[in-house]
């Protein structure tokens, strides 16, 4: 079957064999990839129209107590410069994102336990309390079952957690022997069984990553159904183990966010800062391959340049959430425009909704 078949069969069909999923992935010409490009991006407005859904991203604390390879806030990282902001700094970030026309508040952090279960719901509750149009996303990691059905009573409507790869080989190549795919995929169906919608997701070109890596993240993805899928590269960072690794594909990334979108239409797709800072058009490139959502940093001016996850990581010019002109200006340039919105999935939730 030539390319352009296949590209057709995934659109029809949502799925592939390993071995034509290795072909989109690995051998499309330029010319196939536009033409994978403007079917995903086909099926995205069919679902969603031209709209983009904004999230604000307010990264409260860099503290983290993994050793992940790959991340500029490991623990292992001592020249990081740890901050965590209080209930109130964060109180306020919603604030300001809630007069930005932001209705989907994302508190990401690094696996910190100072936030306890109590403490984080009662922020969460906080939030809920002053903008109750507004939804709570949360990405904080491994928890207990127990701390995030709290939180989930406590407001919080969805949860992100990369699986960051499903390969068990690979995995281990990421990660310290502490961590492993198996705690990660109990937390990903713990949250599902709650009653949050789930965001998981990988990275495009991480160290060790094989084309058969990628396929068990599509196989993995197809089982858990989740309602966002969050990728983008893999970019070194100069104080991790992996500092002298190249960093992935941008190509690549786009092919693989097309791929999603044909799988799962109704899926919400970020454009991530990671494509934003490997290409300095990567967001809207995105868009066109057909991501519906991107995610401006809100956190005080002052931390931003300390959640470095990867080197370079933009965070302060037209990608901040103060931006927000200059944010729409480059969305409508795709042909796409901003909402003013919670930006819920199209995906229904799978377990039936648990009452809060
Ligand atoms: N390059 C790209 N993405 C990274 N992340 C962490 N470190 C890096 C890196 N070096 C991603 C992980 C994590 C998310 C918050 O950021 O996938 O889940």
């Amino acid at each position: 079957m030539k390319n352009v078949e296949i590209i057709k069969k995934l659109e029809r069909e949502r799925n592939l064999t390993d071995k034509e999923f290795a072909r989109v992935i690995e051998t499309l010409t330029a010319t196939e990839r536009e033409e994978l490009f403007a079917r995903a991006r086909a099926v995205r407005e069919r679902e969603y129209g031209k709209v983009v859904y904004i999230r604000g991203l307010i990264e409260f604390t860099n503290y983290c107590k993994n050793d992940c390879y790959y991340c500029g806030i490991r623990k292992s990282n001592k020249n990081a410069e740890r901050y965590r902001l209080t209930p109130e700094d964060i109180l306020e970030c919603a604030r300001e994102g809630y007069k930005l026309g932001f209705r989907t508040f994302v508190l990401q952090g690094g696996e910190d336990i100072r936030f306890t279960k109590d403490g984080l719901a009662e922020i969460i509750f906080s939030i809920k309390k002053e903008f109750p149009d507004c939804a709570v996303t949360l990405s904080v990691g491994e928890r207990c079952r127990e701390d995030y059905q709290c939180w989930y009573e406590a407001g919080a409507d969805r949860y992100l957690l990369r699986h960051e790869t499903a390969d068990e080989e690979h995995y281990k190549k990421l990660h310290p022997a502490s961590m492993s795919l198996a705690a990660r995929k109990k937390c990903l169906y713990d949250l599902r069984d709650i009653g949050y919608q789930v965001g998981a997701g990988f990275m495009v070109g991480s160290p060790g990553q094989t084309v058969e890596s990628l396929i068990k993240d599509l196989r993995f993805l197809q089982e858990l159904k989740p309602h966002m899928i969050g990728i983008g590269p893999f970019l070194s960072h100069q104080e991790t183990p992996f500092a002298e690794e190249k960093n992935g594909s941008f190509e690549t990334t786009l092919v693989l966010l097309s791929i999603l979108r044909l799988m799962f239409p109704g899926v919400l797709l970020p454009a991530t800062t990671a494509l934003g800072t490997i290409e300095s058009d990567g967001r809207e490139k995105g868009l066109l391959a057909g991501a519906n959502v991107v995610m401006p940093n809100l956190s005080p001016v002052h931390v931003r340049k300390k959640y470095e996850l990867y080197d370079n990581k933009i965070c302060t010019g037209e990608e901040s959430a103060q931006s927000t002109d200059s944010l729409r200006a480059r969305i409508e340039s795709v042909g796409y425009h901003l909402v003013v919105g919670r930006g819920d999935s199209r995906i229904s939730p799978l377990t039936v909704s648990k009452s809060k």
